[in-house]
């Protein structure tokens, strides 16, 4: 997602840096020569990243973001996402930077949550990754409120697709997204795809997600940092308004292709909520946003066009075997 952001912000006039330890990240999905490598943890280095560069505002990716991971290794989980998110303050404040858009998660919501959720649901998370969201959030508001910086929560619901041009799209270490394993099991990579818990009490007992698709959400990241000013603090719902369930994704991606893709019923998997749908009025009444890449076609559509004309991704990966962020 991050560097999705990126090269939506230079279109749109913007001179991003990123910084990145490429433990998930490609190196050749940010333009130019405009990426640091460095790690979140090292906070000397953030900090003179920030000043050395005149960064005025900070948009904070970077996470460990797989719910099933959270699960086997919590410690993991509250390292990279706390414990870094509190370097990445602490940074700021060194350097006096005082805006911070934050990547959150509908997994900081509770799985009981009536449909759509509104950003005033209760935030009960019931995975780590959530929980570990939840306390980014927590300590975001409280160091704003006390150091004067202004944020922008963001909580996407299921980032897909992939840029509008064909040449960049998703290409993690380890897979574990719906559409790109359909697709590469669509190619061939993958014998099939998965398809975890057929019994779930939806229309047809496979679970519901709100696809979002990456340029809407670059354009809310946009929105959000123009928005930020000392004193600012919102969080906002990022989703398209509309469920899709694991089956009816299937066949969006059937039909783009052209030809049957492989599918075999597997198991539920641990810490998967039945239903997440996103209100984002919010958004779109306070900043103006609205999606305009997320209708399930034309996410479906672009991520086709990267995963066939990449087939080996950015290359320096070897494709299906980890996650970039939430
Ligand atoms: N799925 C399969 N087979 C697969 C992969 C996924 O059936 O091989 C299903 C999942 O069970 C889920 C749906 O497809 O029902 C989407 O799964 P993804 O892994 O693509 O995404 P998640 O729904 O797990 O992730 C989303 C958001 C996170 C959020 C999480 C909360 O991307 O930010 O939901 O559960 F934390």
């Amino acid at each position: 997602m991050g560097s999705a952001c990126f090269r939506w912000l230079v279109k749109q006039g913007h001179e991003p840096i990123a910084y990145d330890d490429l433990s998930q990240g490609n190196a050749p999905a940010v333009p130019g020569d405009c990426l640091v490598v460095g790690d979140i943890a090292d906070r000397r280095k953030l900090a003179s990243v920030f000043v050395d560069h005149g960064i005025e505002a900070v948009m904070h990716f970077a996470a460990v973001a797989s719910v099933p991971e959270s699960i086997q290794q919590p410690e993991l989980y509250y390292r990279i996402n706390v414990v870094g998110t509190k370097c990445v303050l602490d940074a700021m404040s060194e350097a006096g930077v005082k805006r911070i858009v934050f990547s959150s998660t509908a997994a900081t919501y509770g799985f009981n949550t009536t449909m759509p959720i509104h950003e005033d649901a209760a935030q009960i998370p019931e995975t780590p990754y959530g929980s570990t969201k939840l306390a980014a959030e927590w300590m975001i508001r409280e160091y704003a409120h006390a150091y004067g910086m202004g944020y922008a929560v963001l909580r996407y619901f299921n980032a897909a697709g992939a840029d509008l041009d064909g040449m960049h799209g998703e290409d993690r270490r380890h897979e574990s997204h719906l559409i790109p394993l359909i697709l590469l099991a669509a190619v061939g990579r993958h014998p099939a795809v998965k398809i975890f818990g057929e019994n779930y009490y939806t229309p047809d007992g496979t679970c519901v997600r709100d696809y979002i698709h990456v340029s809407d959400l670059a354009q809310a990241h946009q929105l959000a940092v123009e928005a930020i000013q000392p004193g600012f603090g919102e969080a906002y719902n990022l989703g398209s308004g509309h469920g899709f369930s694991v089956l009816e994704v299937l066949d969006a991606c059937e039909k783009q292709v052209g030809h049957a893709i492989p599918r075999q019923a597997a198991p539920r998997r641990a810490g998967d909520p039945p239903v997440l749908v996103a209100s984002s009025r919010k958004i779109t009444d306070q900043l103006g946003w609205s999606p305009r890449f997320s209708d399930i076609e034309q996410i479906v559509a672009t991520a086709w066009q990267w995963h066939r004309s990449h087939p080996d991704g950015y290359g320096g990966t070897s494709r299906g075997q980890r996650s970039e962020s939430a």
